[in-house]
């Protein structure tokens, strides 16, 4: 099960993978990733990744690279690594170019970094009996739902949050809409009901909420995307968080108060196994 890296076409020890140090994304934050996990050998949703990738790239204004040569990399770095529950990260920057604010001639070649690892999987007793997160104000730029590598608002906000003793942080606007996790987005639950934040310039677009949202198609459970603010959020029956690592993971405790019950809820527990049945 070797951990191995991928760059511009060469896969090495990860150890051996060198950026030069004027790479964009390392001066400017101008690059774009995506995180990729297996189950049993096989990548899950990896077409949908691929397109948030393209989004991503597209919005950022990247000289194009074929999702083709894309995929192929990922699948070719997949099967080296050897691992049925692997974790790819992907890293795409604008390239190296002496620093200037200025975009690069387009024809500067763009940077594209990969590592496989084996997934850290969350112990399973977070999953079963829910996790506690605080709220923060979120400090992030308007751009969210480009997957850019700048993330220094969220690793403050995880930070606090582990600082505060618990598991995540959720980022609420200054006028008080929720948001979404550090690195997950967000459900709550009122009455049988889902919300979640729309898609918009404020969040980014998870694969993980996707395919939860088509699980609640199929189960008939209506799901809101709208805005809801802090005091709906204090009075939700559940929340629960969604990601590619995340999965679905319940809240049962929000700023020291309980959510609902305080205790894991049925719409939670139902759509862990949906996700699950997905996965399967
Ligand atoms: N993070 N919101 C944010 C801010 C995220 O960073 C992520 C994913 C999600 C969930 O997206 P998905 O379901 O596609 O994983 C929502 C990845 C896993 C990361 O930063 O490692």
């Amino acid at each position: 099960m070797p951990e191995l890296a991928y760059l511009n076409g060469k896969i090495m020890p990860i150890a051996e993978a060198m950026v030069p140090a004027e790479d964009r994304g390392y001066n400017f934050g101008d690059a774009v990733y995506e995180y990729v996990a297996s189950y049993n050998g096989k990548l899950f949703c990896l077409e949908l990744h691929l397109d948030r990738l393209a989004h991503s790239m597209r919005e950022m204004r990247f000289a194009p690279l074929s999702m083709e040569t894309i995929r192929h990399a990922i699948l070719d770095l997949f099967e080296k690594g050897q691992m049925a529950r692997a974790g790819i990260y992907i890293q795409i920057s604008r390239g190296v170019a002496p620093r200037n604010h200025a975009y690069p001639p387009t024809d500067t070649p763009l940077q594209f970094f990969m590592t496989v690892r084996p997934v850290h999987e969350k112990p399973p007793e977070v999953r079963e009996k829910g996790a506690f997160a605080i709220t923060v104000v979120d400090l992030r730029w308007g751009r969210c739902d480009i997957k850019t590598v700048q993330l220094v608002a969220n690793c403050m906000a995880k930070q606090q949050a582990l600082e505060a003793g618990v598991f995540d942080a959720i980022f609420v606007s200054a006028q008080g809409v929720v948001r979404e996790g550090t690195s997950s987005n967000l459900f709550i639950a009122k009455n049988g009901v889902l919300v979640t934040h729309p898609l918009n310039h404020q969040i980014l677009p998870g694969i993980t909420r996707q395919v939860i949202m088509d699980v609640c198609r199929d189960q008939g459970i209506e799901v809101q995307e709208r805005f809801f603010y802090r005091e709906e959020l204090a009075a939700a029956d559940e929340a629960f968080l969604t990601g590619t690592i995340t999965e679905v993971l319940p809240l049962v405790r929000i700023d020291g108060q309980p959510v609902g019950d305080g205790v894991v809820g049925p719409l939670a527990r139902r759509l862990q196994h949906g996700l699950l049945e997905r996965i399967q």
